[in-house]
């Protein structure tokens, strides 16, 4: 190995391990108030595609220990639960326009979540069950909107 090439991946590795000492959240905080669901089903679906980032239920990953990978993981954790959290419905929430605005455009769940959880990836019909559970949710018990 060349001496530039030794020193560069010095310092990447470094930078590598210096990494894995910034601190990064990985809190489930209590579930304070979980929203009264329709059905199981469409909690089963919202379970499958959007608790990780959207409930205080999350199941972190192994990568999500792992620097700088675990910074993105948990900025999309925060920012998600800071939006809509299933778990805390006694805390303000998005209206279900966004919601269906998500799921129709296919913004959600966000792409590079369904390259490691293809469970998540729900089929159209799916889709649509999910879509129409969440509306009859969001009905029956009202998100406080901020
Ligand atoms: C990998 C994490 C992740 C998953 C899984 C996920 N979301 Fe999100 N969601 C986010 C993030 C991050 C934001 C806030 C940033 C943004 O607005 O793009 C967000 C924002 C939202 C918003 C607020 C509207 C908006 O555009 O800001 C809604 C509604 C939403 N998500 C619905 C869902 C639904 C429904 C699912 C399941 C089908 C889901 N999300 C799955 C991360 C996720």
């Amino acid at each position: 190995m060349g001496k530039k090439l030794l020193m560069l991946t010095g310092i990447l590795l470094s930078l590598f391990v210096g990494f894995q000492l910034i601190p990064v959240s990985r809190e489930n905080p209590p579930v304070t108030l979980e929203v009264r669901w329709d059905s199981p089903q469409t909690r089963e679906l919202a379970k499958r595609a959007c608790f990780d980032c959207h409930s205080n239920e999350t199941v972190w990953p192994w990568y999500a220990y792992i620097a700088p990978v675990s910074f993105g993981i948990s900025n999309h954790v925060m920012e998600g639960r800071e939006k809509l959290n299933f778990s805390e419905w006694d805390k303000t929430n998005c209206d279900f326009r966004e919601v269906e605005e998500t799921i129709t455009e296919g913004e959600m769940p966000l792409w590079n979540y369904l390259l490691m959880h293809p469970e998540a990836n729900l089929t159209a019909t799916e889709k649509e069950q999910l879509l129409s559970g969440l509306r009859a949710t969001f009905q029956q018990d009202p998100p406080r909107i901020p």
